[in-house]
């Protein structure tokens, strides 16, 4: 932890001095007050990117980002935001305080130190016995260069290989004074009582490196085909190495996923590498662990978009399949490639350049509706079961996305394709969305969900608590993105401040909204940004972009710098509109009112849909229920109305 004071100062500096944070990375010229450079993070041939170092803060006009000096050392180094404030910091000489930590945090830390250097050493030492010494050479090298790897790219993912001597690498790190406990956490060791070996003998190594590009962990491929052991090994779970929320080669792919805004997802270590070696470098492998939300997460922080490619035999099917309903349901965009029976992304890029490549993926990746059709048509014809059950696979699909929209989409081409009414297909989704949330409600199967059940505004009706997808989602994203972003910024123009139209801040009008309607957030995230813009919007100096970009809950300064650094395909919807084409003034004025209505109409919207179904199932007998649920849907219908005229008068920008 770093103190915030520390925090405040390396901020401050930093935007006084935007200049020289940005020119490291782009040549800039002065134009007028500002300066003007080609923008680092898209393709541009004529200048847009502007720095202010006025207001000391950077934007293009070409891609829309933009942000402080802070923001940009994230972006375009693709770091955290406590490593960006100790970047900066040793940059302008502010020495970084770190808040002292208890003996235990201490101790945590220190581990976690030691084994990352342990990590680094043996890394280092791997990769140096695969270039110096006769058996790395001979046997190692020789083999990663007749399957065709080129040096610079050997040396690009610091390949290596662990002789076949019993402890070779454990050895030499002792004799260099690492202790023998982190060999053993680390799993570079394998120790019994008296016994110590090496985990990697005999193979050639594929270090797995943070995303901050450190080694955190192995993989070791066995040359030999006549034992009967793994074909990889990999480092155990550690301290330092959680294999469900790492993907193989994000180090070396950020940069290029944020430029192409697109990830490519592969199997294993070897497609990773030859898709690299034939140019295309915004590739990652989940590798030897089927996909996880927190690797797909990890994806989501440099792109909404990602293509699935997996082999074209059962098992890649079988897997990507898996994928793609982990992918759907975090809101992503997914597409899906199957290669040729046959061939894997490893052999498939082989004698094909990026150009070749690319047109081929482009060519031939579908939505995931396309690729389950497909896949399962054939199989399905003239078969009215297997084509139910493939109707119904795809419906769960579909079901899990959180965005309306985009499901609508889906079931446009669902029912296009299978020649299925929408009507039936919304009638299925509906059944699979009531039945998850009601297993929520029992209390089962919470956990993959963000969202903590709440109880739903008062005066509405008494609905079950749930906890599926936060219907809510994009408006409130889109809210908090305004208070993020403009929360200290006025609402009103100028000029057309009068009695009846007082001036308010963004942020004060957003939240005095949500109060008055009690519209608490089902993500608690969103609510810890409310409370924290209502204790602090009025304090001296207070700006909505330093103080949730630059605060010390990571949860926080994360959201902050997810939401000002990149449009979700979820906020698409409000995208045209977005300020880089108007005014702010004007977008500001326009457009906080429209959405915050857009929001309560959508959750009057839901209130009346479940007051309506309790309705149906009430027995009429009992009179006061049917008058309260009455009383009810006429309040909500009202209201409806309402928000109807007012959103209709609030034209479309
Ligand atoms: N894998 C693993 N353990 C195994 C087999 C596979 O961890 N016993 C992981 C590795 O990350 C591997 C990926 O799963 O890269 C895909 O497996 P596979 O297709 O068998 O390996 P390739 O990457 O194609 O390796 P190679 O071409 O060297 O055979
Ligand atoms: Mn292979």
């Amino acid at each position: 932890m770093i103190d915030q004071g520390t925090v405040d100062r390396v901020v401050e500096t930093s935007q006084a001095q935007i200049i020289d944070v940005v020119s490291e990375f782009v040549s800039l010229r002065k134009r007028g007050i500002n300066y003007i450079g080609n923008c680092p993070f898209h393709n541009e041939k004529t200048p847009s990117f502007t720095v202010s170092p006025h207001k000391g803060i950077y934007k293009c006009f070409g891609c829309g980002k933009g942000g402080n000096a802070v923001n940009f050392l994230m972006d375009v180094e693709q770091v955290s935001f406590i490593d960006a404030i100790k970047q900066l910091g040793k940059k302008f000489n502010i020495h970084i305080d770190e808040v002292e930590l208890s003996p235990e945090q201490q101790q945590v830390k220190n581990d976690r130190e030691s084994m990352m250097a342990v990590s680094g050493f043996a890394q280092k030492y791997f990769t140096n016995i695969l270039h110096k010494s006769d058996e790395g050479r001979s046997v190692g090298l020789s083999y990663l260069r007749s399957r065709g790897f080129r040096d610079d790219i050997i040396q690009k993912f610091d390949l290596g290989y662990s002789p076949e001597a019993k402890a070779a690498l454990t050895e030499e790190a002792l004799k260099n004074s690492f202790k023998i406990e982190f060999l053993e956490k680390t799993g570079l060791s394998i120790v019994r009582d008296n016994y110590k070996a090496d985990r990697f003998r005999g193979r050639v190594i594929f270090p797995i490196h943070s995303i901050s590009g450190k080694p955190t962990a192995f993989g070791g491929r066995i040359l030999k085909t006549d034992v009967k052991t793994a074909k990889y090994l990999n480092s155990p779970e550690s301290e330092i190495y959680h294999k469900s929320k790492i993907l193989y080669g994000i180090f070396q792919a950020k940069q290029e996923i944020t430029r192409k805004d697109r990830c490519y997802l592969v199997e294993g270590y070897t497609d990773v590498i030859s898709f690299h070696q034939s140019g295309i470098t915004n590739v990652v492998a989940s590798s030897g662990t089927a996909l996880t939300v927190d690797q797909i997460r990890l994806i989501a922080r440099f792109t909404p978009n990602i293509t699935i490619i997996y082999d074209g035999d059962p098992a890649g099917i079988k897997a990507s399949l898996r994928g793609i309903d982990l992918v759907l349901e975090q809101g992503m965009n997914v597409k899906v490639l199957l290669l040729p029976e046959g061939e894997d992304p490893d052999s498939f890029s082989k004698n094909r350049n990026a150009d070749q490549l690319q047109e081929y993926i482009a060519a031939n990746e579908g939505d995931f509706i396309k690729f389950k059709t497909g896949l399962l048509l054939k199989d399905a014809q003239g078969d009215p079961v297997k084509r139910a059950q493939l109707l119904q696979d795809i419906v769960k699909s579909i079901s899990v996305i959180p965005e309306q929209i985009v499901r609508g989409e889906y079931v446009k081409e669902c029912s296009a394709l299978m020649q299925v009414k929408e009507q039936v297909l919304y009638n299925e989704i509906a059944k699979i969305i009531g039945k998850s949330r009601g297993d929520n409600y029992a209390g089962s199967n919470v956990s993959k969900n963000q969202y903590v059940p709440v109880t739903p505004p008062s005066g509405a009706v008494s609905t079950p608590s749930f906890a599926s997808q936060n219907p809510f989602e994009i408006e409130e994203r889109e809210l908090i993105k305004l208070i993020i972003k403009f929360g200290d910024k006025n609402l009103v123009k100028e000029e057309e401040v009068s009695e009846e139209h007082p001036q308010v801040s963004v942020g004060d009008y957003i939240i005095g909204q949500m109060k008055e309607d009690e519209l608490e957030s089902l993500n608690p995230l969103y609510g810890k940004i409310f409370k924290l813009y209502e204790e602090n919007n009025h304090k001296e100096g207070f700006e909505a972009v330093k103080f949730f970009v630059s605060n010390m809950d990571a949860e926080v300064s994360q959201l902050a710098s997810d939401l000002l650094s990149r449009e979700y395909i979820v906020t698409r919807k409000y995208q045209e509109n977005s300020p880089k084409k108007l005014d702010e003034e004007l977008y500001l004025e326009r457009n906080v009112p429209k959405i915050v209505y857009e929001l309560k109409m959508k959750k009057v919207k839901w209130l009346y849909e479940k007051c309506s179904k309790e309705m149906m199932q009430v027995d009429p007998k009992d009179v006061e229920k049917v008058n309260s649920l009455f009383g009810q849907l006429t309040r909500l219908n009202e209201i409806k109305s309402l928000l109807a005229k007012e959103l209709g008068n609030r034209t479309i920008v």
